[in-house]
C-alpha cells in the first residue's frame, strides 16, 4: 500500500551524507539576497575566460550545420586518440589502454562507481578527500573506509597502515594528484610502488587527476600509466580539462585505463547518459593540438596567485601549506580552533567564504580552504582580511566543541 504522505527519495539518496558546505551555502545565499558582497573564496570555478583561441574553436564548430546531432557515447574517435597521443607524448604507455570521454571528471567518478561498485565493496578513500568519491560510492551501494595520509606535510596515502582484513575486501582505491585540498603531488615512484601493491591485491587503482597540469615544480604531475611497467591492469586515470586550460562549464574529462573497467563505464554511460556536444568535442580537440600554451597560462596565473597568498599568510604567521599543485591553499585556523565555526564567524564579521576543512573528511578539522579562482586585488583584499581577523583572537579555543559536519 502507498503511504499517501510527502514523496519519500530513494534509500540511494536518503543515505548520502551531508557535509559542513550546507550550512555555509545557507549563509551565504542568506547574505547575497539582502545585498552584501561576500569574496567567496569556496569555489573551485575558475574566475577568468578560456583562452580566445578555443572560445573561436568552439564558435566556429558551432557554425558547421552537421555537427548537431546525437553522437556516440564513447565521444569522437579523433578526440579520443589526441587524448590518447597527448598522454603518449608524456610517457605513459597507452598501447593496451581505452579511453572514454564524459561531461568532466566528477561525472566519470561517478559512472566508475556505478560501474564496478554495489553492496560489500569496499572504496578506500584519502583521510582528507573531494567529496564526491564518497557520495558516489555511497549512491552505488557500497562500503567507504578512509585511508590515513602522512602527517609530514607530503599527504602521502599510508595503505600499510591499513588493516589487511579491510585490504581483502577493497575494490577500488581513489587517489588524487596534485591533491585536493592540500595541493600535494604523488611522486612517481611513490605511485609505482602503491600500483604494485594494489595490483597484487587485485584492487582498482582510480588516479583522478583533475588539476594534472596545475603544478608548480613541474610542468604536470606523474601519472600511473606513465609510471613503472606503465601496465594499464587494474589503472584507470580520470583526466579534466576544466581546470587545466580553464574551461571548467564545457563539461569535458577523459577516463583511461584497464580496457575491461573502461568498457563497464562505457555501459554506465549508455544508461545514464549521451554523447558530449560535438562542437565542444571538436574545439577540445583543437586544444590538445594547443595544450602546452593553454596549461602553462593556466599555471602561471595560479603560481602568481598561490605565492603572493602564500607569501602574505607566512608574513602574518597564519600557518598554511605551500601548495606543490591545484589552485588551493591549505591553512591552519588560529589555536587549531573549529574550523566551521571559525568559517561562520569569518563570513559573518568579513564577508570572507572559505570552505572548512572538515568537509574534506574528519582530518580537515581545524583547518580550512582557500580557493584561488579570484582576481589577485580581491585575493589579496580577502586575505587582509582573514589576517586581521586572525589577529583579532576572534575564534578561541572555546568555539572548538563542536565539529560535526
Ligand atoms: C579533485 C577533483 N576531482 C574532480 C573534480 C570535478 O571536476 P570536473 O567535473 O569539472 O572535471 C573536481 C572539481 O572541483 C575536483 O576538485
Amino acid at each position: 500500500m502507498k503511504n499517501h504522505g510527502a514523496v519519500q527519495p530513494s534509500l540511494r539518496i536518503a543515505g548520502l551524507s551531508e557535509n559542513g558546505l550546507t550550512a555555509l551555502s545557507e549563509a551565504r545565499a542568506r547574505l547575497r539576497l539582502d545585498g552584501t558582497e561576500v569574496i567567496d573564496l569556496s569555489e573551485g570555478s575558475p574566475d577568468f575566460a578560456p583562452s580566445n583561441t578555443i572560445r573561436e574553436a568552439l564558435a566556429n564548430a558551432c557554425k558547421r550545420p552537421d555537427v548537431h546531432g546525437y553522437s556516440a557515447v564513447q565521444g569522437l574517435p579523433s578526440l579520443r586518440s589526441a587524448f590518447l597521443e597527448h598522454l603518449q607524448k608524456r610517457g605513459s604507455d597507452v598501447t593496451n589502454v581505452e579511453c572514454i570521454i564524459g561531461a568532466g571528471s566528477k561525472e566519470l567518478i561517478g559512472h566508475l562507481s556505478q560501474a564496478l561498485l554495489g553492496h560489500g565493496d569496499v572504496v578506500l578513500v584519502p583521510a582528507l578527500a573531494y567529496p564526491f568519491y564518497r557520495a558516489a560510492a555511497q549512491y552505488a551501494g557500497a562500503e567507504v573506509i578512509v585511508y590515513p595520509l602522512t602527517d609530514d606535510g607530503n599527504y602521502l596515502p599510508e595503505l600499510s597502515r591499513v588493516p589487511d582484513e579491510i585490504l581483502s575486501r577493497t575494490k577500488l582505491i581513489w587517489l588524487n594528484t596534485p591533491h585536493n585540498p592540500t595541493g600535494a603531488v604523488l611522486p612517481a615512484d611513490f605511485l609505482q610502488d602503491l600500483i604494485h601493491f594494489c595490483r597484487a591485491r587485485q584492487i582498482v587503482v582510480a588516479c583522478d587527476l583533475a588539476y594534472s597540469d596545475i603544478t608548480f615544480e613541474r610542468d604536470f604531475a606523474p601519472a600511473p600509466l606513465a609510471c613503472g611497467d606503465r601496465s594499464s591492469q587494474f589503472v584507470i586515470e580520470v583526466h579534466s580539462l576544466s581546470k587545466n586550460i580553464n574551461i571548467a562549464g564545457w563539461r569535458v574529462g577523459f577516463l583511461v585505463g584497464d580496457p575491461t573497467i573502461v568498457s563497464y563505464v562505457a555501459q554506465s554511460r549508455t544508461v545514464f547518459g549521451g554523447g558530449s556536444f560535438v562542437p565542444i568535442q571538436l574545439a577540445c580537440r583543437f586544444a590538445l593540438d594547443h595544450f602546452t600554451l593553454l596549461a602553462s597560462e593556466v599555471r602561471e596565473t595560479y603560481r602568481a596567485r598561490a605565492d603572493s597568498v602564500v607569501r602574505r599568510l607566512e608574513k602574518a604567521e597564519v600557518c598554511c601549506v605551500r601548495p606543490r599543485g591545484s589552485f588551493y591553499i591549505w591553512a591552519a585556523t588560529p589555536d587549531g580552533g573549529c574550523d566551521v565555526a571559525f568559517s561562520k564567524s569569518l563570513l559573518d564579521k568579513t564577508r570572507v567564504l572559505v570552505t572548512p576543512g572538515s568537509a574534506f573528511g574528519t582530518a580537515g578539522r581545524g583547518w580550512i580552504r582557500l580557493s584561488l579562482t579570484r582576481p589577485p586585488e580581491i585575493l589579496d583584499k580577502a586575505i587582509d582580511r582573514l589576517v586581521e581577523f586572525c589577529a583579532d583572537h576572534s575564534v578561541r579555543p572555546k568555539d572548538a566543541i563542536v565539529n560535526d559536519v
